[in-house]
Formats: C-alpha cells, sequence, structure tokens
C-alpha cells in the first residue's frame, strides 16, 4: 500500500511537468497548480489515504509528498518567471526598434593643442633638447628686468601687460624660462619651454592667454646658421614636408642680437604664393616666431661668460603652429569647448 502511493505520488509528479510545460498564461498554470496541489488537488487526496498507514510508513510516504509538493511549487515558480521575461522580451521588442543601425558612444581624446605641444616637444627632443618650465606668475625680474628690458624700455608697451602688483606679472611670453634656467645650469643649455603665457589683447587672432613654446641653446661656438637648421627641421618635420624653407626677416627683440622674425613657406599653397591662398595672403609666407642671438647683456643677468659662449634663442605660438597646419581661422576655437570642432582632431 505505502509502496503504491510512494509510486502514485513519483507519477503524479511526472504528470504535473507535462501538463504545465505547454502552458503560456499565469492562469492556466495557476489552475493546473491547484488541480493537483489544491483542497481537491489529485496530490491533496491521495495524502488522504496516507491516514491508514502504520507509522513507519507514513514517514517514508510523507517525505514523498513533500518532495513532490515542493516540485510542483518550484516548477510553477519558475514557469511564471520565465513568462514574465517572455512578456518584458516582447516590450522590449515593441518600443525598440532593433533594426536601427547602431550608435557608438564617444571616447575622449586628447586636446588639439596639448597634441600640437606635445608634437612639438618631440621634435625638438629628436634634436637632443630638454623641456624646461618657470611659473605663470612671474616676477618682474625674469619677464623683463634680465632680458634686457628694465622698467622704462619702450619695448614693455608692446606686451600689453596684466600686472599682478608693481613687480609681479603673468608672464608675457615663455622667454623668462630662458632666465630661469640659465640661473639654475651652467652651459651648455639645450631647452623648449612649452607653455601659456597672458595679454590684454583680444581678436581673432589674439587670445589674452595663449601658448608659446621657447628655444633655447647656449655652448661654444653656437651660430646663426645653428638656428636657422634647427627651425628649419622642426617645420619639416612638423608640416611634414621635406622641401618647406624658412627665412629671417632682421628684427628687434631686446634680449636677442641680432634678432630676427622667423617665417616659413606657407604650407598650404606650398609657398606658391597663389593670391587666393587665404592663409598666406599670396605672399607665399606665414611669420611663426621671434629669434635671434642670447645678448650678451642676458648672459650677464645670469652669470654666463659671453667671451666663451654664445647663443641662440626663439619663441613661438603654438596655436599659431596649429592654425597653419589644421587651417583654424580663429583662435578661440581651441577655448569655447566646442565638441564639433573638437572632436575634428
Ligand atoms: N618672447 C617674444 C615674444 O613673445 C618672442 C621671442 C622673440 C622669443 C625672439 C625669443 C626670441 O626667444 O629670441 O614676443
Amino acid at each position: 500500500m505505502a509502496e503504491d502511493l510512494v509510486s502514485q505520488l513519483g507519477a503524479l509528479g511526472e504528470e504535473f511537468a507535462r501538463a504545465i510545460a505547454p502552458l503560456g498564461d499565469e492562469q492556466s498554470i495557476r489552475d493546473v497548480q491547484a488541480r493537483y496541489l489544491g483542497k481537491k488537488g489529485k496530490v491533496t487526496l491521495l495524502m488522504r489515504d496516507m491516514g491508514g498507514l502504520d507509522p513507519d510508513r507514513r514517514k517514508a510516504v510523507g517525505a514523498e509528498f513533500n518532495r513532490i509538493k515542493n516540485a510542483i511549487t518550484d516548477a510553477v515558480d519558475a514557469r511564471l518567471r520565465e513568462l514574465e521575461q517572455a512578456v518584458h522580451q516582447r516590450d522590449l521588442a515593441r518600443t525598440v526598434d532593433v533594426t536601427l543601425p547602431g550608435r557608438s558612444g564617444w571616447d575622449g581624446h586628447v586636446h588639439i593643442l596639448s597634441q600640437v605641444r606635445a608634437e612639438q616637444v618631440a621634435i625638438f627632443a629628436e634634436l637632443g633638447f630638454d623641456i624646461a618650465e618657470g611659473p605663470q606668475v612671474e616676477t618682474d625680474f625674469h619677464n623683463f628686468e634680465a632680458l634686457a628690458m628694465p622698467k622704462d624700455h619702450p619695448a614693455r608697451d608692446m606686451q600689453d601687460t596684466f600686472y599682478v602688483t608693481d613687480d609681479i606679472v603673468l608672464r608675457t611670453h615663455t622667454s623668462p624660462v630662458q632666465i630661469r634656467t640659465m640661473l639654475a645650469r651652467k652651459p651648455p643649455v639645450r631647452i623648449v619651454a612649452p607653455g601659456v603665457v597672458y595679454r590684454r589683447d583680444d581678436d581673432p587672432t589674439h587670445s589674452p592667454m595663449f601658448t608659446q613654446m621657447e628655444g633655447l641653446l647656449v655652448d661654444r661656438h653656437v651660430r646663426f646658421s645653428d638656428l636657422k637648421g634647427v627651425l628649419l627641421h622642426y617645420v619639416r618635420r612638423f608640416f611634414g614636408k621635406a622641401t618647406l624653407d624658412v627665412r629671417f626677416r632682421p628684427s628687434y627683440f631686446p634680449f636677442v642680437e641680432p634678432g630676427a622674425e622667423v617665417d616659413m613657406q606657407c604650407a598650404f599653397c606650398s609657398g606658391g604664393g597663389t593670391s587666393s591662398c587665404r592663409v598666406c595672403k599670396g605672399t607665399g609666407w606665414v611669420e611663426i616666431g621671434g629669434s635671434g642671438m642670447v645678448d650678451p647683456d642676458v648672459f650677464a643677468h645670469v652669470g654666463y661668460d659671453s667671451e666663451l659662449y654664445t647663443g641662440f634663442a626663439f619663441g613661438m605660438g603654438v596655436e599659431r603652429m596649429a592654425m597653419l597646419r589644421h587651417g583654424v581661422n580663429d583662435i578661440k576655437y581651441y577655448y569655447t569647448g566646442d565638441l564639433r570642432f573638437l572632436r575634428q582632431f
């Protein structure tokens, strides 16, 4: 009798599993569950027969009863979860058009000015230049005085200086890094100093804050032709054109003698000087910075012996070089954070 009950229970369990498998809605699953476990359910009714068993037997049958009951409850739960998932998927498919083309995420990347700056430093590093740095809030001594611009020097007027106090300024150029470097090191010196500088002007080609790259090389027997060789290499590497030329126009900067403005051949019309070239305006040349041989007066300020050493220096606008290479016509694009601009680089 007991064995009989156990096998009958087992059979009901299997029967239930078969009954629930094809069902696709909660109501019919609950109905089937009730047909087996409800008050008049098949399993429940079968249990009534347990009453007549002797205690030993009852125990074994009871255990089987519990097993089947749990199995049925678990199967109902699992099936209902499956159904819920399926409904969820169907809803998703209704609201999400899975046939639309994918939209990928946007990766951040290095700002064009930082890219260009790093590239420029790397080019000079190929020629053995180290990187030097100086503070953006600078003393009058480093920014002007030691660069042969005493207090009443007319060249100070050209610089449109932001004064913090009478003796402290926002550096107007990276040239003070020349002074800091020479005060800290004995020659030979071969450095580039990239960094931001500040001036009180503001129009499409000027911004009150912009980036310069200073260069300084001091050693025995340094000549102007060394300056030309270094700048030629730099311009050709940066623009990726091995034929670009540079030229010097005599000019005045208090801290170099002789001093010169540096032009390079226009990379846009390849120096052809087509009258339609909007970059060089048909001249074939574009200005990229200032340069010259370090003035002995500067050497005197930093304690270098100008009988033994000579040197050259140059300063260039980093934004300007990037504008020339990428055809950007307003310096403000670099700073306004417009992603439509920034993503192009
Ligand atoms: N410091 C100058 C400026 O910002 C640029 C310059 C000119 C730097 C001549 C130099 C140089 O090193 O030799 O206007």
